[in-house]
């Protein structure tokens, strides 16, 4: 039970669970990425934890999954930390209406990818840290494993490869922006960084323990150390809630009502200010590219609560 609201979420988690685990819902598991396809269809896990130190957890919570696009909001805050506003002369804070991996906006555009979520704006941010960390992929492994508390967070080299080996579209993204300026580094380090943060691989309960910060407004809850500003916090969560989901963004503030991020991995997090982070997994993707399941459960979480911030 957490105790501020006194809504007894382990309850109304395994309610979720049992009502929805065995629905085939439709959808197919990322194959873009050869290792991805790799992944069981079936695995399907919820970790839920409250500021006030609660958690609670359903299904395959503590199997490690591939993060990718979730990899975006905290190289985002890393980015952020390090260039405060002048990010935003690199990348723009517009939800773009577009498939994840979308060219078409750029052209017009100048360069300047719409966001920091889409993978345009986040090959801009890799740009930004590879200019900015001493040693980027081992720096950025730091941070993450700074804040999320655990030492157990690893890149996974062989799904890196796997999407190097068929990352056409970030490679045609990433020379279209450079044709702009507005890559400054050598296009392969850049997208060897960047197929590394997408890599990443964490449990549900690692990812929700990791996004408590932006339900804690900038601040980690372990060690009270400031990542990013209270102001900053709100930006990056303001992000999430009109970019996280590409073109589904708009369904997901309507029928969820919090900021999150979703993955091609079939994670989801989101978070609700003041409360509590969640993360879900399930591989199978609707077509945007957004865990059907994991749609689903935060849909009746928030229906079942009836809180969200809206
Ligand atoms: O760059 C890509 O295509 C992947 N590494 C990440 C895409 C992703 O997760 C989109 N999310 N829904």
């Amino acid at each position: 039970m957490c105790l501020l609201e006194q809504i007894n979420y382990q309850l109304i988690l395994s309610d979720i669970y049992e009502e929805i685990a065995n629905i085939d819902y439709e959808g197919n598991v990322a194959n873009y990425i050869p290792q991805l396809a790799k992944v069981n269809p079936e695995k399907f896990g919820i970790h839920l934890c409250c500021l006030n130190e609660g958690n609670y957890a359903m299904g395959d919570s503590n199997e490690k999954f591939s993060i990718q696009s979730i990899s975006k909001v905290l190289s985002l805050t890393l980015a952020f930390s390090m260039m405060g506003d002048k990010l935003w002369e690199r990348v723009g804070v517009e939800p773009s209406g577009n498939p994840f991996n979308s060219l078409i906006q750029l052209e017009t555009e100048n360069g300047i990818p719409r966001n920091p979520l889409i993978n345009s704006g986040a090959l801009v941010i890799s740009d930004i840290l590879v200019s900015n960390l001493v040693n980027p992929k081992a720096d950025y492994l730091s941070f993450i494993r700074k804040i999320s508390g655990s030492d157990e967070i690893q890149y996974n080299t062989a799904v890196a490869n796997s999407e190097k080996e068929t990352g056409f579209r970030n490679t045609a993204l990433i020379n279209f922006m450079k044709s702009f300026g507005n890559i400054k580094n050598d296009p392969e380090t850049v997208l060897d960084f960047y197929f590394h943060l997408c890599s990443i691989e964490m449990t549900c309960k690692e990812l929700a323990r990791t996004f408590l910060l932006f339900a804690n407004h900038g601040t980690l809850t372990g060690t009270g150390e400031c990542i990013v500003s209270r102001s900053q916090s709100k930006r990056v969560n303001a992000i999430m809630q009109t970019c996280g989901f590409y073109d589904e963004a708009g369904e997901f503030s309507f029928k969820v009502g919090l900021p999150g991020k979703s993955g091609v991995g079939g994670g989801i997090v989101a978070i609700h200010p003041d409360k509590y982070s969640i993360a879900v997994w399930s591989p199978k993707l609707n077509k945007k590219g957004n865990s059907t399941k994991g749609m689903k459960t935060l849909e009746l979480l928030t229906t079942r609560t009836e809180l969200s911030i809206f």
